[in-house]
């Protein structure tokens, strides 16, 4: 198993370049599903996830040309509509192909997601609205059994939640059903926002796009015609950059962002002292002599998200003061704070709110990564500790990060990929 090993602590310098967003890569390679013809996707970030993703629709009877940051997607020919449980254990986000197959073929069968480290992360809100579009469900055998022979028809969903993949899950069906379906808090992330402009390009009437309550005019189950398009950047990996230059207190240049997918971010980090040069794509932080403490509260886009959580409490630690941090979203998503008290942080958990004093000289120590996001906020712990810090079990990073140490090693850091 590889490990990451990283010599502290460094200085960070120059300019990284942010990769296509992995939250909206996902479902947009599901969304193929729905077409008829050959689909190009650029910008596709070159990480685990995308390749599990197209494995599971090749499996399905998709073919495709792949090469790192292009795919051609063509699903003409579904052969099977079994997301089978080998596949969907690895990655939930495998969900995703539940509403376009459904739509599309009139039944599927879809391994349940299961919890994972973050929380239970049930998808009853999916079947909930799946059951008012028309749809029978059953489950067995740890299977989600979905029918809807005359095709699916249009309806009121109101979410209970807001669920970014149940979103794009009903959006993605609705777009071939029989009719109107609304959709009430609806997620507004730039991802769904996404999705949505590419089904509108694709001939799908949808009304209040970036809204939390979306009209989709669906077409009765005639396949699209999709035209190529470009996945956003991804603003969590940019975030997670901004971070570590916060840390190592330098400045850094990140190219092909958008800055107004990351106010909740830059915000935070303007309450905290850094400043900021913003251009179209490209946005500059500059460091701050002293850091402030600050109050986080995740929640939905647009506010602060839960995928940044773990990378701000690391930042804290080196604010000056009491900072807190509360997580909303899933109840189980502080499990890198034991690893980051490894390093020396001063951070007491309670129930969902972290408290982190300021600020601490972390020291290098051997760390365990446990989610994604988790496993880059130990990353950015370690090139600020002193000493050498090693952080195990980097398979979540691969999930989601293109090329983390690389891009870190070329702006300054010093880690290195070892096998265990
Ligand atoms: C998406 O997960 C992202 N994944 C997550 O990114 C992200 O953390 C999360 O949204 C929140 O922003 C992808 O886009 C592939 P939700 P998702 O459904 O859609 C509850 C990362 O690191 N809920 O919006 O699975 C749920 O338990 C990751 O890249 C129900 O109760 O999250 C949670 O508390 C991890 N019933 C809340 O809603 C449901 O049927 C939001 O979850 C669905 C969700």
């Amino acid at each position: 198993m590889d490990y990451l090993q990283i010599q502290g602590p460094s200085h960070l310098k120059g300019e990284v370049r942010i990769s296509g967003a992995k939250n909206a890569a996902l479902p947009l390679i599901a969304m193929t599903l729905l077409a008829k013809n050959d689909v190009t996707i650029t910008n596709i970030p070159d990480v685990k996830d995308i390749k599990t993703l197209l494995k599971l629709l090749e499996h399905l009877g998709a073919t495709f040309t792949h090469d790192t940051h292009k795919v051609k997607i063509n699903n003409s020919h579904i052969i099977h509509t079994k997301a089978t449980y080998e596949i969907v254990k690895t990655m939930r986000a495998s969900i995703l192909v539940l509403g376009p197959l459904l739509a599309r073929e009139g039944h599927c069968e879809v391994s349940l997601p299961g919890g994972c480290a973050i929380g239970q992360r049930p998808i009853d809100l999916h079947l909930k609205a799946l059951e008012m579009m028309g749809a029978k469900i059953s489950i067995h055998g740890g299977y989600v059994y979905a029918e809807a022979k005359e095709g699916l028809k249009g309806a009121h969903i109101v979410f209970d939640k807001i669920t970014v993949t149940g979103s794009a899950n009903i959006i993605m069906a609705a777009a071939l059903a029989h009719g109107k379906t609304t959709i009430t808090n609806a997620a507004r992330e730039p991802e769904v926002v996404q999705l949505c402009e590419v089904l509108r390009n694709s001939g799908i009437n949808i009304e209040g796009i970036g809204t939390s309550e979306l009209i989709i005019y669906g077409n009765d189950r005639k396949l699209l015609e999709i035209k190529p398009f470009e996945i956003i950047p991804d603003r969590i990996e940019a975030g997670t950059y901004l971070c570590a230059a916060a840390m190592t207190r330098d400045s850094l240049t990140l190219k092909n962002v958008r800055p107004d997918h990351l106010e909740a971010v830059t915000g935070k980090l303007e309450e905290m002292g850094f400043s900021f040069d913003i251009n179209a794509d490209t946005m500059t932080i500059h460091p701050t002599q002293s850091i402030k403490p600050v109050s986080i509260v995740t929640q939905e886009y647009p506010a602060f998200p839960t995928d940044m959580q773990a990378q701000f409490l690391a930042l804290c630690t080196q604010a000056k003061g009491t900072s807190t941090i509360e997580e909303r979203l899933f109840e189980n998503r502080f499990m890198h704070v034991s690893e980051l008290q490894r390093l020396g942080a001063d951070i007491k958990l309670n129930g969902t709110v972290a408290t982190i004093t300021g600020p601490t000289n972390l020291n290098g120590a051997d760390v365990m990564a446990t989610d994604l996001r988790a496993s880059s906020a130990l990353v950015l712990a370690g090139i600020i500790a002193n000493g050498t810090t090693s952080v195990h079990r980097i398979y979540h990073l691969d999930r989601g990060y293109e090329k983390l140490e690389t891009k870190l090693k070329n702006i300054g850091a010093s880690i290195e990929r070892l096998s265990e």
